[in-house]
């Protein structure tokens, strides 16, 4: 069936589709999308129905709670086109992968060994390698970006040295909504014996996406902005990455077997999912994912590059006199996310997102969206305004936010 967006809309009850009190013009996203009737009621029904720990009672709830959990494991998997679904671990989220992967890897570091980022990234993929730095004496280095905030991924082979031992990158900007080259990537790190992280919290919610082929040795991503609850997130590893990937966490459920002063491990992925999971989560996530793998993916792809471009046009043609909008990234010939963020020059990002919110019911982020060090390298001291549209989003939402934006420049310009 063609992408209709009206339909798609029925299926969320914040946005009270149908009922004529519709208000919420809900364009944040890339902060956290809101849910579907499926996914809401497929938490229910295990709770009502199927609420038990998983993997440790012997009685018939104890069993369906835990073919549905690893159900969830599977849709994961089906999702990002990984045939085993073993290499797929739960976390509260992707800030609690790359934790994860930052402990664990960081134990294995040694002094003046280093690391490669980008000034792109998240905080989250930023914060946990600089905490490395003085416990291990390593250094942290930086792919370079243009003036857009794109990664020159192009020149990594300039940037990678023998002593490179993780490599970490956003694989679509939360900010410029940019989608990184991957191309170079993969090869070049593993010539040089390190690993490839990729940060798909923005990615996963656009569509499946195929891992194998982006030749990533661990990617990470929230359920929360793919549809999905809070509290869930996926760690993929390559299983023989995984293999060399010591837990961090230990206690209840990923032991073997335990004496008092020694214990050995599960097996994997149970060695990483240490005590009682967030079992209803990982069940509205693969709830979530398998929802949004049902959609038209061309038609859902088109709607959404529309409606950005729509919003990129709307920006430019509001700034044609007074040049007072300075969108980040604005291009379309690029592989892009419907992400789009901007300033309004001499009004704060703040006083933006609280004119639309009050006035339009309009939500976005305003400020750093947590990559402060982009926005600084940028020359944008105060953040930006974002724009995060989801396949909910209508041509009404884009009409209203430009409408806002002209209203709001009008009176506080
Ligand atoms: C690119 C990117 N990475 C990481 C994160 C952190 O995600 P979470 O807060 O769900 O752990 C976000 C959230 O905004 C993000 O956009």
């Amino acid at each position: 069936m063609a992408f209709d967006p009206r339909q798609i809309m029925k299926a969320f009850p914040i946005l009270e589709s149908g009922t004529g009190k519709n208000t919420l013009h809900y364009l944040d996203n890339a902060a956290t999308a809101q849910v579907p009737n499926a996914v809401i009621n497929a938490m229910v029904a295990h709770d009502a129905g199927r609420r038990a720990n998983v993997k440790r009672g012997i009685h018939r709830l104890a069993e369906s709670a835990t073919a549905a959990y690893e159900n969830a494991r599977e849709s994961v998997a089906r999702f990002i086109g990984v045939q085993n679904p073993a290499e797929i671990i739960f976390t509260s989220g992707t800030t609690h992968g790359i934790n994860l992967l930052a402990h664990s890897l960081g134990n294995t570091l040694k002094p003046g060994d280093e690391i490669l980022l980008s000034p792109v990234e998240h905080h989250s993929n930023l914060v946990p390698w600089q905490m490395l730095q003085d416990r291990f004496g390593i250094h942290i280095n930086f792919l370079p970006m243009d003036d857009n905030g794109l990664i020159d991924t192009g020149s990594i082979t300039e940037y990678i040295t023998p002593r490179t031992r993780i490599v970490s990158l956003s694989h679509g900007s939360n900010v410029t909504g940019a989608l990184t080259d991957t191309a170079a990537l993969g090869d070049a790190v593993h010539e040089h014996g390190a690993v490839l992280i990729l940060d798909g919290a923005q990615v996963i919610p656009h569509g499946p996406v195929d891992l194998p082929a982006l030749k990533a040795d661990f990617y990470v991503f929230s359920g929360h902005k793919a549809y999905g609850p809070s509290g869930i997130g996926v760690l993929w590893g390559r299983m023989e990455q995984l293999e060399k990937v010591s837990p961090v966490f230990s206690g209840g459920e990923m032991i073997g077997d335990v004496k008092l002063l020694t214990s050995t491990y599960a097996e994997i992925p149970h060695r990483f999912e240490a005590g009682t999971p967030p079992i209803t989560q990982a069940v509205g996530l693969g709830a979530a994912l398998d929802w949004l793998h049902r959609l038209d993916q061309p038609g859902l792809n088109r709607h959404l590059m529309t409606l950005t471009t729509q919003v990129i046009n709307g920006l430019q043609h509001l700034s044609v006199e007074s040049n007072a909008i300075r969108i980040i990234h604005p291009a379309m010939d690029t592989g892009r996310l419907p992400i789009i963020s901007f300033i309004v020059r001499g009004i704060h990002p703040h006083d933006v997102c609280q004119f639309l919110s009050d006035r339009y019911d309009i939500a976005l982020r305003g400020g750093f969206h947590c990559a402060q060090p982009l926005h600084e390298q940028l020359g944008l001291p105060e953040g930006s305004t974002r724009v995060s549209l989801a396949a909910f989003n209508t041509q009404e939402d884009v009409d209203i936010l430009l409408e806002g934006i002209a209203e709001c420049m009008r009176i506080l310009l």
